[in-house]
């Protein structure tokens, strides 16, 4: 029955950090000195007990474990879960970089059919074998940065077949099992270029039609809206989000970006399970997400690329908000690194060191719905960690664009795969 076993040698100063579920502290836990850990897992990866290595080997009759890790001076910890990723799409966007240096909104860009409407059209033109096969890259990097799961988007398709297309590749690659996927219907990312009609028509178009559609054709858990000021305003994103909710679907969607056009209290009031951005959002906009234990997901790279002022994530905590970190790893915005957006939440958003591990683990699974399956390092959940080479796991975050070279294990569902 327990087809696999992991030790992990914790001696000394090393630590074992187990994440709190309590959704906003962390709990550290130190092994005694000179004595092993042994996580115990199912053959799914699930782990069954946590405890010590010599008491572990008797109760399950092993003779040896599947695999060891020498963890002296390291810290074991959970593996990253990422709120919020683009990661199905082709055509970079270096030059729009250099644009955006040289003094260009996003908003301009996208207006000029850049931005997204580039990306999208770039996405069009390449196959299939090409699409999945970068996904698969991408997924594999983000592993190896120390991502376990991630909520991962469409929005690169926009026309009916674009993205039906897009979430059959997220599925099928899915199967491949790199990390856990989360996957979300972003039709309304942009009106797609052709369209003939307002985005209160295109948005129309989604809801009665290309949603109750694609939930007969393939599988998906969520559904977001680029709620903006001149994308979908709240009219548009309501239309969209009712149909979603009524269909069974998730909320998790853009909000309060760039503006504030109150989306958050449309979402609170619809029983939205995320929503991610939030720079702009209202104190109102605070209490409501408080109120209903919406996941607040925080981007930090994509306010840093933009130089927007990050949102504020000091009066979200101090008001109860459930506050989860992003990558949101797109084309304008490209880093998968969680080390690097929760040394960003630290130093732009003034989160603790604590709370921005909580946030890109248990709090971003919460964001997800998978809180009760990963996030932290308990029994009954994933074996899905992370070990680094130093005894104190503050690390990961202090080093700034270090992390592969800190990671020194990726465990994913009790299997060694880094
Ligand atoms: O989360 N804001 C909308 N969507 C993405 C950007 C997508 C793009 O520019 O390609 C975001 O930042
Ligand atoms: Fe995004």
């Amino acid at each position: 029955v327990y087809n696999c076993a992991e030790i992990v040698q914790v001696t000394d100063r090393g630590q074992l950090y187990l994440a709190g579920r309590d959704m906003s502290r962390v709990a550290i836990r130190r092994a005694a000195r000179g004595h092993s850990l042994a996580l115990a897992t199912d053959e799914r990866g699930i782990i069954l007990e946590i405890g010590d290595g010599a008491e572990m080997q008797k109760k399950y009759s092993l003779s040896e474990f599947e695999s060891t890790l020498d963890a002296k001076q390291g810290s074991l910890m959970p593996g990253f879960v990422d709120g919020h990723t683009h990661p199905i799409w082709s055509g970079d966007r270096v030059h729009e970089f250099a644009l955006k240096l040289a003094g260009a909104s996003y908003m301009e860009i996208h207006a000029q059919k850049g931005g997204i409407h580039y990306t999208v059209d770039c996405t069009h033109e390449e196959s299939d074998e090409k699409l999945a096969e970068s996904l698969v890259e991408r997924l594999t990097l983000m592993r190896k940065s120390g991502t376990t799961a991630a909520e991962c988007k469409t929005g690169y398709g926009l026309w009916f077949k674009d993205e039906l297309r897009q979430l059959q590749i997220l599925n099928s690659v899915k199967q491949q099992d790199i990390i856990e996927m989360s996957l979300t219907y972003l039709g309304a990312h942009a009106v797609p270029r052709g369209f003939v009609g307002t985005p209160d028509e295109y948005a129309t178009k989604i809801s009665d039609e290309d949603l109750p559609k694609l939930k007969e054709l393939v599988d998906f858990d969520n559904v977001d809206v680029f709620c903006e000021k001149g994308v979908f305003e709240i009219d548009a994103t309501k239309r969209i989000l009712a149909k979603a909710k009524e269909l069974d679907y998730e909320l998790n969607f853009h909000a309060e970006e760039l503006s504030c056009i109150h989306g958050v209290e449309l979402g609170c009031a619809l029983g939205a399970r995320a929503m991610s951005h939030l720079e702009r959002i209202s104190d109102e906009g605070i209490a409501a997400m408080a109120a209903t234990k919406a996941a607040a997901v925080v981007l930090p790279t994509t306010a840093h690329i933009l130089r927007l002022k990050p949102p504020p994530v000091r009066e979200m905590i101090q008001q109860g908000v459930i506050v989860a970190l992003g990558s949101d790893f797109n084309p304008n915005a490209f880093c998968y690194a969680m080390p690097t957006v929760m040394h960003l939440a630290c130093v732009q958003c003034h989160m603790s060191l604590d709370e921005s591990l909580a946030a890109a683990t248990i709090n971003a699974a919460y964001s997800i719905g998978k809180s009760h399956r990963y996030g932290s390092i308990e029994e009954g959940k994933e074996a899905n960690l992370i070990l680094i080479k130093e005894p104190k796991w503050e690390h990961i975050i202090y080093q700034l664009g270090c992390h592969k070279d800190l990671i020194r294990s990726v465990i994913y569902k009790g299997k060694l795969v880094l």
